[in-house]
């Protein structure tokens, strides 16, 4: 996962969605879909203290109780809780100047965070919030935790305003009500890390306003249900017991950008009507029993950036072109998943690929030649397979990705001498992996102790002063060794 933190474009993305990155971020989707605000720090509003404010009396009182059911009595105190503000509740004055609450969060994010923080004991969910009629978003994070509740079905009432409802690792247990199908306004349901059970339900597709559904990490149970949601852009399933196949209707959600689906139990084969998202960037589709053969229309995700199949015993071949066109992929991994035959040669065609895990499969022959294009590559996992011949990464490449290349275990690989320089016997992470011309392609023993002493220090210098030195670093590194040779012979 560290990987992913190299790939720039994608940052910002990967820290607010990827869980295992992120687990305590969120976000809020402006009008535009795109994610505008992370909810940690003070969200902006408007300050007043105004003593001409009049909040809305039934909506003054159903906060109070809102506030006494988390635990902070000490917003009863305040006479007007509009003008006397806290970081959490945003209100708007309508034609009348009479204000009305649109937003309410609770629960730390972080240190820094002023959200009212919630007594995770005690806490529980007032229904005087159906008495917001104006209330645009609700955030509880890490509020319920040890006074496990469900998610009231009272919160269906919200329907007309409720643009986005977080309530993350609460804690919560019980099905998702139906009720929250009422919801039709929403942009942003995110239920991430609770232990809700059930199914989901099927009446999710009414809200068709949609943008970002998260409901990973619980235990939701059955299949997908069919989610024509023209507006999803995030769809985030993982890590529950979803089972059954991946629904063709599920592509029928054309805006998707991420779609994770891992740690799940689905079958099936990825549908070649995949195509149908042209702007998804991530695809995580890893830990499921997904089967063979992947869709040749795999080419055609132009924008892909991200794909993770890792965890899926597929155990087929993959043909050598399948992942031609895949021109923005970053990430590619493979992991595990029983591959046979040749490494495709159309992955040397991904002029962005940076990380790159094929290790735990079958893959046998030897490494594409055109590897040595990859110029952007800094991980590289190939330990684990059963891959024979010349290692085609430029040297660069190999001093770059230094541990993140992994080469253990495979049948008979072996490197450049010229590329030994760079002493790639010596890493653990390619253990067994000797210079081509070497006896019997033995690991070297003579560049990976250069310093051992006189013996090999004379054996290194001359084989040192018989190479060609094609890179500035290469020569640059040989320099240095020189001179501290020469500073330690004397
Ligand atoms: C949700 O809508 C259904 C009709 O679709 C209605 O019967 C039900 O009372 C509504 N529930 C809430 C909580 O608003
Ligand atoms: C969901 O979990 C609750 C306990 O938390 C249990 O009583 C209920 O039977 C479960 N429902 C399903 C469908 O698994
Ligand atoms: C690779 O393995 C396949 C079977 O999975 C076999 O048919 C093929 O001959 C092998 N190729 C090489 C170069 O060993
Ligand atoms: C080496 O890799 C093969 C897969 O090609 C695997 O079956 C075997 O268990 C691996 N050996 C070790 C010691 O990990
Ligand atoms: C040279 O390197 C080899 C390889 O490890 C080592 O066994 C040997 O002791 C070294 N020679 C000297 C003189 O240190």
């Amino acid at each position: 996962m560290a990987a992913l933190i190299q790939i720039s474009h994608l940052l910002l993305f990967i820290l607010l969605y990827y869980p295992s990155l992120s687990a305590s971020f969120t976000v809020i989707m402006s009008d535009s879909g795109a994610p505008s605000a992370l909810v940690d720090g003070p969200q902006s509003g408007f300050s007043l203290h105004n003593a001409a404010v009049r909040t809305d009396p039934a909506e003054q009182s159903a906060v109070y109780d809102i506030m006494s059911a988390t635990g902070n009595p000490w917003a009863t105190q305040i006479p007007d809780v509009c003008g006397g503000r806290w970081h959490g509740i945003e209100c708007m004055p309508d034609n009348h100047n009479l204000f009305h609450v649109v937003s309410l969060s609770f629960g730390s994010l972080s240190d820094d965070t002023a959200f009212p923080t919630c007594d995770p004991t005690r806490s529980t969910i007032s229904p005087s919030l159906a008495k917001l009629p104006h209330l645009r978003t609700l955030f509880f994070y890490r509020c319920f935790t040890d006074n496990p509740q469900i998610v009231p079905s009272f919160l269906g009432q919200l329907g007309p305003s409720l643009q986005t409802l977080v309530l993350r690792e609460n804690g919560l247990i019980g099905p998702i009500p139906t009720e929250l199908t009422n919801l039709t306004r929403l942009k942003v349901l995110d239920l991430h890390g609770n232990n809700l059970n059930g199914s989901i339900p099927v009446g999710l597709n009414r809200l068709v306003g949609l943008r970002s559904l998260d409901l990973s990490w619980n235990k939701l149970t059955g299949s997908i249900p069919s989610l024509g949601l023209d507006n999803l852009r995030i769809l985030d399933l993982s890590q529950n017991i979803l089972t059954g196949w991946i629904p063709n209707r599920i592509l029928t959600c054309r805006s998707l950008i991420k779609l994770d689906l891992s740690r799940n139990s689905l079958m099936g084969v990825i549908p070649e009507s995949i195509t149908e998202f042209k702007d998804l960037v991530l695809l995580d589709l890893s830990y499921n029993q997904i089967s063979c053969p992947l869709p040749t229309s795999l080419q055609h995700l132009s924008s892909l950036e991200v794909l993770i199949l890792k965890g899926n015993p597929m155990g087929c071949t993959m043909s050598n072109d399948l992942f031609d066109g895949m021109l923005s992929l970053m990430t590619l991994i493979l992991s595990n998943m029983g591959f046979r035959g040749p490494i495709p040669r159309s992955l040397g065609r991904l002029p962005n690929l940076r990380v790159l895990h094929l290790d735990a499969n079958y893959f046998n022959g030897s490494i594409p030649s055109n590897f040595q294009d990859l110029r952007n590559l800094n991980d590289l996992r190939l330990n684990n397979n059963m891959l024979t011949g010349r290692i085609p990464l430029q040297k660069q490449t190999i001093w770059k990705m230094k541990r993140k290349l992994t080469l253990y275990n495979n049948s008979n690989l072996c490197y450049d001498s010229e590329t030994g320089v760079i002493d790639m016997s010596a890493s653990p992470y390619s253990v067994g992996i000797g210079p081509c011309n070497g006896p019997n392609s033995e690991p070297s023993r003579t560049v990976q102790h250069v310093s051992k002493g006189k013996e090999n220090v004379t054996r290194s210098d001359t084989s040192l002063g018989t190479r060609r030195t094609s890179s500035i670093l290469v020569w640059l590194f040989q320099l240095t060794t020189c001179i501290w040779l020469i500073i330690k012979l004397l």
